[in-house]
């Protein structure tokens, strides 16, 4: 074999390696429908958070066929208190943000400009969406450490594995560290695509797109007119832009011929 051909053989071997390190994970508890899964996790006592909620956890929102699927990181007080996921603060921002891209959405989004926070935005996301938290307990004042986040990864687990997204949209560090299974550095992971391996019943994991974007308290905390707040949309914008052009290549299969 000559000099040139040397080189460019471990190219392949790039890609087996990184197979053979495929994480083992496998499903714990297991659940046959999202309401099965519900009912079973409408009070929970699996980790350490039930002690600050009484138990009492916030449970996903939205369509249960939708083919994108948003995942925070926990509820904040309002979620907590009405018992769905962003309602408050952070939801607000999210509804400000899904109402600039409106053109991806759904076009009626946009008569919502200047009141992004009017019932039908939330109905319209609803319609187009599923959202959870990778933990769904309110953890209070303090964030959920990383063991709460690992007692709600198998949760998490299910959910995807039911709603069987085509694309995962992680909003902040926690939401995507839960979902990768790896420390995120968000601040410069955001607006990037990455793999989420969830465990299957016939094969060992399936793997699910997942677009990280910095979380909307973040931006809230850096301010609505900061580079992070036209990031966030940028990425959102980006995210669903992805989306549209994947189920352009697959044809068919989107519409279910
Ligand atoms: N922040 C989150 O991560 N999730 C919510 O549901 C609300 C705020």
């Amino acid at each position: 074999m000559d000099k040139a051909k040397k080189k460019a053989a471990p190219k392949m071997d790039k890609y087996k390696a990184k197979k053979k390190a495929a994480p083992k994970i496998g499903f714990g508890e297991r659940f046959g429908s999202l309401e099965e899964l519900k009912k079973e996790f409408r009070t929970c006592q699996r980790c350490t958070l039930s002690e600050e909620c009484a138990g009492r956890t916030t449970l996903a929102r939205g369509d249960h066929a939708a083919e994108i699927m948003i995942v925070g990181e926990s509820p904040g007080e309002e979620e907590f208190r009405e018992g769905t996921p962003f309602v408050g603060p952070s939801g607000g921002f999210l509804c400000y943000a899904m109402v600039a891209a409106h053109h991806l959405i759904d076009p009626a989004l946009a008569d919502y400009a200047g009141d992004e926070e009017h019932p039908e935005v939330h109905q319209i996301i609803d319609d187009n969406f599923y959202i959870t938290n990778a933990v769904m307990c309110y953890p209070g004042d303090r964030k959920p450490t990383t063991r709460e986040y690992r007692a709600c990864r198998n949760r998490l687990w299910n959910e995807i594995y039911l709603v069987d997204p085509k694309m995962i949209i992680a909003l902040g560090k926690q939401a995507a560290e839960s979902l990768l299974s790896r420390p995120v550095a968000i601040t410069t992971e955001h607006g990037k695509m990455f793999k989420a391996r969830i465990p299957g019943l016939v094969r060992p994991y399936i793997e699910y797109p997942v677009m990280t974007l910095v979380h909307p308290a973040f931006v809230l905390r850096e301010g609505e007119e900061s580079k992070w707040a036209v990031r966030f949309v940028q990425d959102l914008d980006l995210a669903l832009t992805t989306y549209h052009k994947t189920m352009e290549i697959l044809g068919g299969d989107h519409d279910g011929g």
